[in-house]
């Protein structure tokens, strides 16, 4: 089973012939509203994969909460910790480019709610594995990571938004997932890279670090062992919720009991499908596409 404490946001996606700068304003002819927010996109995300998942949130007592909760009730994740908050149910603004490239605002609302002691003991021990990412209180998140961890079960962290993370969690920490950026604020090692940043936390924390590299893949570090994923060839529509189809099959495949690489490649393969169509749950694709679509992911090269 995964538990994932994290954000629900109802996104509104707005098609843009490029991102404005500061002090400008860009019109486009409309807007979509989609489910979002990185907690619920990677547990939907597990579910589509084939994983039995429970989500741990808060939305508001709203219109777009109730239509969140629906839909990741629909997309297989189950919501019995989904509380309501008095606050709003989180919002974020998203603008995509012509090349597929997003800015986000997230306004937190019913997020700020969300709380480790929401996770009942009871759901964490040797079967389980917890997911979390940096879009609710990030006390919370690490609180919830490191009681996780003392009850045995697997520990994931994709640490975005970036930020830094304290050595006591890393120590608790199965697996790391951040981007290039990420990687380097939570090693402190800015400019050295991804690869070295990687190398330096998995050694240091006896962890397993992934670092995403957008359109060139990602890289691990694990123990006795390093490799370098590609990605499928694809055109890409709107990157939005690539890195959470990621994590969220990643989750799914080491959940079931898949090897670290094999774990990687359907990762890798969910990501790609995911920038194929507009929104992040929207296009997310089900454990019988990643399937059929692995063959055609070149194979992954040892570092
Ligand atoms: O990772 C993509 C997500 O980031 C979006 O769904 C948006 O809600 C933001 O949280
Ligand atoms: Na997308």
């Amino acid at each position: 089973m995964i538990i994932v404490p994290g954000s629900v946001n109802a996104d509104l996606l707005f098609k843009v012939a490029r991102l404005p700068r500061p002090g400008e304003t860009v019109l486009c002819p409309g807007y979509v509203m989609a489910p979002g927010g990185k907690g619920a996109n990677q547990a939907a995300a597990a579910a589509k994969a084939g994983a039995d998942v429970r989500f741990v949130g808060h939305v508001g007592d709203d219109a777009y909460g109730s239509v969140l909760r629906g839909l990741l009730q629909d997309a297989g994740v189950g919501c019995e910790l989904l509380a309501v908050s008095r606050r709003p149910t989180a919002i974020a603004v998203i603008g995509v480019d012509e090349a597929g490239e997003n800015a986000i605002i997230v306004g937190s609302g019913a997020n700020l709610d969300t709380a480790a002691h929401q996770i009942p003991d009871a759901l964490l021990g040797p079967g389980t594995t917890v997911l979390c990412q940096n879009e609710i209180r990030r006390e919370e998140t690490f609180a919830a990571l490191v009681r996780a961890k003392a009850r045995g079960a697997r520990t994931v962290l994709n640490m975005a938004p970036a930020g830094p993370v304290p050595a006591e969690v890393l120590r608790a920490l199965d697996v790391l997932v951040v981007n290039e950026l990420e990687a380097e604020i939570v090693a402190g090692a800015p400019g050295e890279g991804p690869e070295a940043a990687a190398r330096l936390l998995a050694g240091r924390h006896g962890l397993a670090c992934i670092v995403t590299l957008g359109g060139a893949g990602c890289l691990a570090v694990a123990r006795a062992e390093a490799w370098r994923v590609p990605v499928l060839p694809i055109r890409p529509v709107d990157t939005t919720g690539a890195g959470d189809a990621f994590v969220g099959a990643l989750a799914a495949w080491l959940d079931g009991g898949a090897p670290l690489l094999d774990a990687l490649r359907a990762a890798s393969v969910a990501a790609a499908c995911t920038c194929e169509a507009v929104g992040a749950q929207t296009a997310q694709p089900r454990r019988a596409v990643i399937e059929a679509r692995l063959p055609d992911l070149p194979p992954a090269t040892a570092l």
